[in-house]
């Protein structure tokens, strides 16, 4: 069975991630998304609050998976038998990170391969912390994020 993990810091889950989570999932017959620490960023929302905004979002996916982890992602990716990370690149600037993390990764898993999503056009310019400014600012972000989340997001980040 082809299984990919679609790792990430979700914080919050946008529609660009969404639209990566979409397209991998009309690819592979399993996909697992992970809530994974990012030491380089400070998360607003804790994971179980991020699990439960992706698990919204997916609830009509039904081969989609949502998880989360505190451990490498080398490591977990190789507990759950996952052979295929899924990363979404929206531009150039992307790349140079995402292109040293895929080959960290296969460094301490050498089964794990990456694989790169296109993001929509539509989403090239969409971050969460992006979204997490112009929300906190009390700016309207029913554009980044999916409707089902929406009022609970802003909510949140007008506190
Ligand atoms: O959405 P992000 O913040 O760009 O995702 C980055 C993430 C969470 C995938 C990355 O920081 C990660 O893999 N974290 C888990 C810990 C780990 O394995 N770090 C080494 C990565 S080479």
């Amino acid at each position: 069975m082809s299984l990919a993990l679609y790792p990430g810091s979700f914080d919050p889950v946008t529609n660009g991630h969404l639209d990566i989570i979409v397209r991998a999932a009309a690819i592979f017959e399993h996909l697992l998304v992970a809530v994974m620490q990012n030491p380089r960023k400070s998360a607003l929302f804790s994971a179980e609050e991020r699990v439960a905004l992706l698990r919204r979002v997916t609830r009509d996916i039904p081969n989609v998976e949502i998880d989360t982890s505190p451990i490498l992602l080398a490591e977990y990716a190789a507990g759950r038998g996952a052979r295929v990370l899924v990363k979404g690149l929206r531009a150039v600037s992307d790349f140079e990170l995402e292109f040293q993390m895929a080959l960290l990764n296969r460094k301490l898993n050498p089964q794990l391969d990456t694989v790169f999503l296109t993001t929509g056009e539509t989403h090239q310019y969409l971050s969460s912390s992006i979204v997490k400014e112009i929300g906190s600012l009390g700016g309207d972000i029913s554009y980044f994020v999916p409707p089902e989340i929406c009022d609970d997001v802003t909510r949140k980040l007008k506190k």
